[in-house]
């Protein structure tokens, strides 16, 4: 089964969008594997947007590999990203064009998928932009999804249509293994929350085998690249990660991973966190109240684990709370749960009936839990 956990990578588009080349996709292949990022799951190398030529070959009507940009051809950059133990990810959209305007796959889809199982693609973002009025995209992402099938390849089929027409209730049905479910991230808080706060309602839509996809992690931009805008902090940072992980979204990084400082290296690699988010049993979480600048939600895991999640959007360090009456753990029960800091590997303790914690501004607390009678 593909997508049995979140998928993880890396993808080109914040930082980069349309200055890609072969050469920084070799570099950050090497970096992959060579930095221990692949050791942790992340997988998937994505060229996203503008790689091809502006038109397709004239005779053969395939989708050509831009000369500029890929001198030597996608199947030798494949090759390349292969070698290192990495997959390999590309990019279309199911309209005439993409949406930095080149070629799209409408009305192309098997040739495409055909030509992208020959060059070894592993996975396919599947966009939205230029789609004619009159074409359904309920069909015409279930076109790509049985386009992909027939390669007889396994491709990861990532679909992007920013959550139009209600996505969480069909896209499934199309052979997505994610779905992008907004429109897209910017780096700074009002956007990863935003994206954050718009899915709460639809979570129990994401499953092993179609995982809502809350756009690439922003976490390490620090304001650079092509969705820089302002930047986040570092409290910031473990905030959308850890709520990426608390959602079983997948974890595609789109920072520079080239150049990585060592708090954000430490985060996107916390096994601890990344064990939350690749829980197999890929359930939502429970939200334990919290308020309009705050979530506090708790999360079944496999083995009878929990993970607790405390998150102050506020501009003040408060103190937030979780009441465990509301995710159906009541004082009478005699039961409480032992905590483990995921940031610390620190045992805070065994707490009864509820939890209380000092967060600073934009930061977060999160815990492994686990259940101990009294
Ligand atoms: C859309 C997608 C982005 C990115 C760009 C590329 O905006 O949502 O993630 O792929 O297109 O042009």
């Amino acid at each position: 089964m593909l997508a049995k956990t979140p998928p993880m990578g890396f993808n080109t588009w914040n930082t980069f969008g349309s200055q890609i080349s072969d050469k920084l996709v070799m570099e950050c292949a090497d970096v992959m594997k060579d930095s221990g990022l692949l050791d942790v799951g992340y997988r998937y190398l994505v060229i996203d947007d503008c790689w091809s030529e502006k038109l397709r070959d004239p005779e053969t009507h395939r989708l050509v590999a831009s000369h500029e940009k890929f001198p030597r051809g996608m199947r030798f950059i494949a090759d390349y990203v292969h070698e290192r133990g990495l997959l390999f990810g590309i990019y279309s959209c199911d309209g005439v064009r993409t949406c930095g305007d080149y070629p799209g796959s409408f009305d192309h889809e098997f040739l495409d998928a055909q030509t992208f199982a020959e060059w070894g693609v592993d996975f396919l973002k599947y966009d939205n932009c230029y789609r004619p009025g009159s074409a359904d995209q309920k069909m015409l992402y279930a076109r790509m999804g049985m386009a992909l099938r027939a390669t007889g390849r396994d491709i990861l089929f990532s679909a992007c249509n920013w959550g139009q027409e209600e996505s969480w209730r069909w896209i499934r049905s199309t052979g997505a293994h994610m779905y992008r479910s907004t429109g897209d991230i910017f780096d700074n808080a009002e956007s990863y929350r935003g994206i954050v706060r718009s899915q709460t309602g639809h979570l129990c839509a994401s499953a092993p085998g179609c995982f809502n996809d809350l756009d690439m992690l922003t976490v390490g931009m620090f304001g650079k690249g092509l969705v820089g805008t302002t930047g986040c902090t570092g409290a910031d940072y473990r905030s959308q990660f850890s709520l990426w992980c608390m959602f079983s979204a997948p974890l595609m990084l789109g920072c520079d991973i080239r150049n990585i400082n060592p708090s954000i290296y430490a985060l996107i690699t916390n096994r601890a966190l990344i064990a939350i988010d690749q829980d197999e049993e890929a359930r939502p979480p429970i939200f334990l109240g919290g308020g309009e600048d705050s979530i506090v939600c708790l999360k079944f895991l496999k083995g009878g684990a929990y993970a607790l999640g405390l998150f102050n959007f506020g501009e003040e360090d408060r103190e937030l709370h979780a009441l465990f009456e509301d995710a159906g753990l009541p004082f009478a029960s005699g039961y409480g749960l032992r905590l483990r800091d995921v940031f610390t590997g620190e045992d805070v303790g065994r707490y009864s009936e509820y939890f209380r914690v000092k967060v600073p501004a934009h930061d977060c607390r999160v815990y492994r839990a686990a259940l101990e009678k009294a």
